[in-house]
């Protein structure tokens, strides 16, 4: 039979807080006393530090510590038989634990935090690629700390490149978007809940994403260069890359990716070098961009050839 019991508890904060216990489980009933009870035996500053965290929050009535929440319970599960005596040799029942430790299904983990947050977190996270790849929310947050470090710029890559590993390598090249030195941070530009877009992008196209940051960009050019306007991954990284401006290949490459080497007209000694053994001019220093500057479009009258 299920009922709904008032029991006094909290006393850690010097004021008694009303607590309803939630129906009860015939096999793991909640604690008695909430909170109190788990602390009597957990009371290390490294447990405690949830208190100093918008959880640990009394009078706000929808934290696990507000009036009529379950409190440690509320993330944990039941913990009554845990809490309780255990006879010598016998093991103590476990609670719901987080993290690769846990024998609780990744379901159960994230349903404990879904429970409260499906309506801020819920609907994205839903069929996006970290729910289906079976991501543990508690993969990415810590809760028992003072300050989470994925909700912060400088804390947040190093624990998404735990297993993003290759992204991690491409962030130490040279030209990276600033990840190492705290002013960039993944969220800049994905949303790791989940997306309407591809791969968790926070806008809804790769280019979107990236106008939030390099609106000049944007245009509208007079003189577009088409795979620009198309997907700035065409020629950029942007996790990081070896060359200048973080495009994927130096130098001319980049460009003969797209534009053979022969329709060039000016070409006229073959893009290799000139007769006399000496480099085509075409392909010299920045190459082709000594002429071309304007790759990403341009706005002046006679900009056709991206030259000004
Ligand atoms: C009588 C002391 C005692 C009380 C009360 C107690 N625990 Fe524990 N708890 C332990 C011990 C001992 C362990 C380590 C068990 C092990 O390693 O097998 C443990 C382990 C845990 C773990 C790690 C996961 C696991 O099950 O091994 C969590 C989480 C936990 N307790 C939460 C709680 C919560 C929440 C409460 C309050 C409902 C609570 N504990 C009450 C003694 C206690
Ligand atoms: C009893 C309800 C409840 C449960 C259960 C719960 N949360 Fe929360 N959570 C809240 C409330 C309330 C806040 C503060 C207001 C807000 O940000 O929505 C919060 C805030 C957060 C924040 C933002 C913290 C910050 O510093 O801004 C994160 C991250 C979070 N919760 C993750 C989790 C995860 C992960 C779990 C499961 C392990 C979980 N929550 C379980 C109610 C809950
Ligand atoms: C892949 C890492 C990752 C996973 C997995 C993850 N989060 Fe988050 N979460 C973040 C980041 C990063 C932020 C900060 C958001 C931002 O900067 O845009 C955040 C923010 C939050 C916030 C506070 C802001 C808000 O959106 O209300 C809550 C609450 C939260 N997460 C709960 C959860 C819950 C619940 C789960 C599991 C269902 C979860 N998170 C899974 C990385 C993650
Ligand atoms: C909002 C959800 C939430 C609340 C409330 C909460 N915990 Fe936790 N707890 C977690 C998560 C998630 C972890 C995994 C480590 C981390 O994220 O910091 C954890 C880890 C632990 C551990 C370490 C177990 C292990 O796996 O090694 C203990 C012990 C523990 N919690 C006890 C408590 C006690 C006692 C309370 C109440 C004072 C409490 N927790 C309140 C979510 C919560
Ligand atoms: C516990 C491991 C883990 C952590 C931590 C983690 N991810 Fe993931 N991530 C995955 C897995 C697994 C996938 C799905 C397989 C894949 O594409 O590699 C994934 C996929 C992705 C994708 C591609 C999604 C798609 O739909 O194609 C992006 C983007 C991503 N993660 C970003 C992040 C960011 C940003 C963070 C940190 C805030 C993060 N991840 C933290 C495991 C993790
Ligand atoms: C400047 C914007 C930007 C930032 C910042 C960024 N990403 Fe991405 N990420 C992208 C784009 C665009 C894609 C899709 C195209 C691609 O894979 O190059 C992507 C794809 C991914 C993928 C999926 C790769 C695949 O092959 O499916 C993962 C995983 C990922 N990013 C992780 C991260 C992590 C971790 C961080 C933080 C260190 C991060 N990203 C920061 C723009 C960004
Ligand atoms: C959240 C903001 C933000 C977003 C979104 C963003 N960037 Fe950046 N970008 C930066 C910052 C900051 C720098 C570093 C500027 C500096 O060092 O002066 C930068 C620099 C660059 C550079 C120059 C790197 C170099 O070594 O010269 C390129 C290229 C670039 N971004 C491309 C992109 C692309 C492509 C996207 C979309 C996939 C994107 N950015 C999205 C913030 C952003
Ligand atoms: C056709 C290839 C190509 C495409 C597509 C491309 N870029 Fe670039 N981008 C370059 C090259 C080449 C450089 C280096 C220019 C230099 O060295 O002066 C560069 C440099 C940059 C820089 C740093 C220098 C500057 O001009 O501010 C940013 C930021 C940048 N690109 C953003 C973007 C964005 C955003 C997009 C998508 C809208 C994009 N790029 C699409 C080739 C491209
Ligand atoms: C991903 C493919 C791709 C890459 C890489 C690329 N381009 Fe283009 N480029 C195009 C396309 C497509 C057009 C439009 C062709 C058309 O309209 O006939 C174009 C147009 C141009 C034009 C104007 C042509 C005209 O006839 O008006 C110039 C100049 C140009 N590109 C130079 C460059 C330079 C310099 C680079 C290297 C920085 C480069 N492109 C990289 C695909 C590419
Ligand atoms: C010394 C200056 C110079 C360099 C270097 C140069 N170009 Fe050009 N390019 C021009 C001029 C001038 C035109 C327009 C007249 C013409 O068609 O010959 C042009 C036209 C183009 C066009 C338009 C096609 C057409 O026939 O109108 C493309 C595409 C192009 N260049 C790509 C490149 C690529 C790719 C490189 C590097 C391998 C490059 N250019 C290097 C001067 C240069």
């Amino acid at each position: 039979m299920k009922r709904f019991a008032l029991v006094t508890c909290l006393s850690l904060f010097g004021a008694s807080v009303a607590m309803a216990q939630a129906p009860e489980d015939e096999e793991t009933p909640y604690s008695r006393s909430g909170a109190d009870t788990c602390i009597a035996c957990h009371d290390a500053a490294s447990t405690m530090a949830v208190f100093n965290t918008p959880h640990g929050v009394p009078t706000d009535p929808g934290s696990p510590f507000g009036n009529g929440q379950l409190q440690c319970e509320a993330c944990h599960g039941p913990g009554g038989t845990h809490a309780g005596r255990v006879r010598r040799g016998q093991e103590r029942p476990s609670v719901i634990r987080f993290g690769a430790d846990s024998d609780a299904s990744i379901a159960t983990q994230n349903g404990m935090c879904l429970g409260c947050h499906e309506s801020n977190v819920g609907s994205a996270w839903h069929g996006s690629g970290h729910d289906n790849d079976e991501v543990a929310c508690a993969d990415c947050h810590q809760l028992h700390i003072s300050h989470d470090p994925v909700l912060s710029t400088a804390g947040q890559p190093n624990v998404c490149f735990d297993c993003h590993q290759q992204q991690h390598s491409q962030s130490m090249k040279p030209y990276a978007h600033p990840f190492d030195e705290g002013k960039m941070d993944c969220s800049g530009c994905h949303s790791p809940h989940g997306t309407a877009g591809d791969r968790l992008l926070a806008r809804q196209t790769v280019n979107d994403t990236c106008f939030e940051c390099h609106a000049e960009k944007r245009g509208p050019y007079l003189w577009e260069h088409a795979p620009v306007a198309e997907d700035c991954t065409n020629c950029h990284n942007p996790h990081g890359s070896n060359n200048p401006g973080m495009v994927s290949l130096r130098g001319p490459m980049l460009c003969q990716t797209c534009h053979s080497q022969p329709d060039h007209q000016s070409f006229a000694n073959g893009p290799d070098g000139l007769a006399d053994g000496t480099a085509s001019k075409y392909l010299l220093g920045r190459n082709c961009l000594n002429c071309h500057t304007q790759v990403h479009g341009s706005n002046h009258p006679s900009g056709s050839k991206l030259m000004r």
